[in-house]
């Protein structure tokens, strides 16, 4: 097994390129799948959750091509409809995507239940409505979604969605894309990867408009043709580089971004006493060690995202004054709190809502990393203790993250991965006691 260790208390420095959006990759790779042609996706990102998904199309016959670091090509021609690894599915999210994007191309799927972050509770019954209204029959049996066109093609509807879904509205796109007729999708999600899987899909030859917007409109077509697309730069991964950079009072240009993307980001470290100072594809963070308290609600776009939350909360720890944090998306985000306790984290929570009494002087502990942020903050907060912070679970970090310890040090951190043993299980410590 593998674990981050930190030597912390070095401010960032020098320059980061931020890599493709993985919460769009994840959609768009899927949506290869529905392509009569060759997919040539630039700037995918190299991250765990990409390369689960890729291995999925290649166990259901997708011929997938690496040409260079960033760049593929998928030719799903050749693919026949078949049940998908259901081990590999459990373990992400994102798989949903193949309900949408399998029913679109076969009239049929056949899924896990998404595996992910545990965050609470995470339904999916707005994509099954969606589905629903499609024309689509949907079965949930011991934790698998059978899913069935009874004509063998979708049909587009009206669907008003009760909650503001990402999943929801990127999964009713693919499925829509390929049906007949038009499908109108109101109370959408308008987060920059709906607009960058909507563009993918139009690149290809479908219809869709509105996207970022709340009413998307789908006008299906026969068939999606093969075609170059470029995935957006990754919102989540820029404002984790913005947030370190801030906390540990470091200066660092982060670049191959979209700042209007960041703008509520960069919006709440400037309120910090942070400057974020805008280009045409970059932006550059300077932290002046001495950060200002702030309050934080996470809402869908272009409210502050809860992607970004668990790195402002290591952040806030270490601020003047006391900051409130309301989580607005998700029942149970504030586990990674835990772990900044151990590090002298002064926070208490109280349901969705955190409350961080500022001015902590952080020292390095053994931690884990709960999930995806949860990890990007610990790291956060063990770039900035006194000491040495050792991280466990750091596969949940390399779902979402590329390369992120070989940029973190090309900034200057003192962060390595080094190897330890498993324990041995249970079982095993018995025999070894007895
Ligand atoms: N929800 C429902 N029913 C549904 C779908 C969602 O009640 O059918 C609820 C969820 O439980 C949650 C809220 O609606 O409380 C929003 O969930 P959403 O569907 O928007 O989230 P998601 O599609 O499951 C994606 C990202 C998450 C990100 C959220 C919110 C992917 C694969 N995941 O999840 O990304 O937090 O949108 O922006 O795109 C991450 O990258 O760290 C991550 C967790």
């Amino acid at each position: 097994m593998e674990k981050y260790v930190i030597k912390g208390g070095k401010p960032l420095q020098g320059e980061v390129d931020i890599s493709g959006a993985k919460n769009a990759a994840v959609a768009i790779i899927p949506a290869a799948l529905m392509v009569d042609g060759v997919c040539r996706i630039e700037n995918m990102p190299q991250i765990s959750d990409t390369d689960m998904l890729l291995t999925i199309l290649t166990h259901l016959g997708a011929e997938v091509k690496l040409i260079n670091g960033s760049t593929i090509e998928i030719d799903s021609r050749n693919v026949k409809f078949s049940d998908a690894p259901f081990d590999l599915m459990r373990k992400i999210r994102a798989s949903y995507y193949l309900i949408g994007a399998m029913l679109s191309r076969f009239g049929s799927a056949k899924t896990t239940m998404p595996g992910g972050c545990n965050f609470g509770v995470r339904p999916i019954d707005q994509h099954i409505k969606g589905m629903n209204a499609l024309g689509a029959d949907i079965e949930v049996r011991n934790g698998f979604v059978y899913a069935e066109a009874p004509d063998g093609r979708l049909h587009g509807a009206k669907i008003y969605l009760d909650k503001v879904s990402v999943g929801a509205t990127m999964n009713i796109i693919l499925a829509a894309t390929l049906a007949t007729g038009r499908t109108i999708i109101e109370n959408a999600a308008r987060e920059p990867h709906i607009v960058d899987l909507a563009n993918f899909l139009n690149s290809m030859g479908a219809d869709i408009r509105g996207a970022g917007t709340d009413t998307i409109k789908v006008n299906g077509v026969d068939k999606l043709h093969g075609g170059s697309y470029s995935i957006i730069p990754d919102q989540i991964e820029a404002g984790t580089y913005m947030v370190a950079a801030a906390a540990t009072g470091g200066e660092v240009l982060i670049k191959n971004v979209i700042p209007k993307h960041l703008d509520c980001i960069s919006a709440k470290l400037r309120e910090t006493g942070t400057i974020v100072l805008e280009y045409e594809d970059s932006v550059l963070v300077k932290g002046n060690g001495n950060l200002r308290k702030a309050n934080i609600k996470t809402l869908p776009y272009p409210g502050f995202p809860t992607d970004m939350q668990p790195q402002m909360g290591a952040l806030l720890c270490m601020a003047n004054g006391t900051s409130v944090i309301t989580e607005g998306i998700y029942d149970n985000r504030f586990k990674y709190v835990n772990e900044l306790r151990k590090m002298g984290a002064d926070v208490q929570v109280d349901g969705r809502i955190a409350i961080f009494e500022g001015r902590a002087k952080l020292t390095g502990a053994p931690v884990m990393a709960c999930d995806l942020r949860a990890g990007a903050a610990i790291v956060i907060a063990g770039l900035c203790a006194s000491g040495t912070t050792e991280i466990e679970d750091i596969h949940f970090i390399e779902r979402g993250y590329e390369n992120f310890v070989g940029k973190l040090r090309a900034l200057g951190a003192d962060i390595s991965i080094v190897d330890f043993p498993d324990e041995p299980d249970i079982h095993e410590k018995v025999i070894a006691i007895g």
